[in-house]
């Protein structure tokens, strides 16, 4: 390959075949011009349902619809030539019956362009990722905090301590079992992950989980310090643009009212015809 060639975006086999490798590198997004920057970096982006909170002010995900994921799917999707596409399906539009789930994913997939959708849930979800997979729709599944049901889950608490150790692992042999080409652990205790790493067949994408996993992902906002409303014990901030645009505003601000802005560079003379503008 020259220097100047591009990869290709990875297929859902690619993924599959990093279990146990080099560490699999991911992280959300939901605009063009973020992902047009992170492309280059990641294996796969994927649009999270989290839009909903660190980009619409929901309260949580469970609000989200399919018009707001197809809408962001297609805005990253512009910004993307290397990394591999996964949207996230909505609370509502999965979990009602397989035939649901695949009309709501065939839908997505047509609209973005996604070569994956991503889906919450474990053993009770396996008849329905199964039914997806052998009908051409790859699946990422999803276990541990599984914030589309903070309903019934009483919040955003870790999963899986003691006892229920064994019922996570059972989620997560039970998605691989049933075709997922990958699965998100979030919230998890360490060990459980590195046990579940080492157990399931299938690459493990963690985020509050292990360093051990075979992957990572992070909402972009908040390692980017965009998304400030709360800090989970999980998020490491790269950086602090949230602070950085604030500065930048005030000084924008300070700027008008002192009429320091715009300055003589950024104004027009009066343009004689042929005259350099
Ligand atoms: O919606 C999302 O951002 C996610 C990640 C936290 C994995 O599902």
């Amino acid at each position: 390959m020259s220097a100047t060639a591009k990869k290709r975006a990875p297929l859902p086999e690619d993924i599959l075949a990093r279990k146990g490798g080099e560490p699999i590198v991911s992280l959300t997004c939901y605009t063009t011009p973020m992902a047009e920057i992170m492309d280059e970096h990641v294996d796969f982006v994927l649009v999270g349902d989290s839009v909903g909170m660190v980009l619409h002010g929901l309260k949580s995900t469970v609000e989200v619809t399919m018009e707001m994921m197809i809408l962001h799917g297609k805005a990253v999707a512009r910004g993307l030539s290397s990394a591999m596409l996964v949207v996230d399906m909505p609370f509502g539009s999965y979990e009602e019956s397989p035939e649901q789930a695949f009309r709501n994913a065939a839908h997505i997939m047509r609209e973005t362009g996604a070569g994956a959708v991503k889906l919450e849930g474990g053993t009770q979800m396996a008849q329905t990722i199964r039914f997806l997979v052998d009908r051409g729709i790859p699946v990422m599944a999803h276990v541990g905090l599984t914030p589309q049901s903070i309903n019934t889950l009483g919040g955003y608490k870790v999963q899986g301590r003691g006892d229920a150790g064994d019922a996570l692992m059972a989620d997560a042999q039970a998605v691989a079992e049933a075709g997922a080409f990958s699965v998100v652990l979030e919230k998890v205790p360490e060990s459980l992950a590195d046990k579940v790493t080492a157990e399931v067949p299938i690459p493990t994408i963690g985020i509050g989980a292990s360093a051990g996993c075979d992957g990572q992902i992070l909402v972009l906002d908040d390692m980017l310090g965009l998304f400030t409303a709360f800090k989970a014990k999980f998020v490491k901030r790269f950086a602090n643009l949230g602070e950085d645009a604030g500065a930048a505003i005030a000084d924008y601000a300070r700027a008008v009212k002192a009429r320091e802005f715009p300055g003589p560079e950024h104004v027009f003379g009066d343009a004689a015809p042929g005259a350099k503008k």
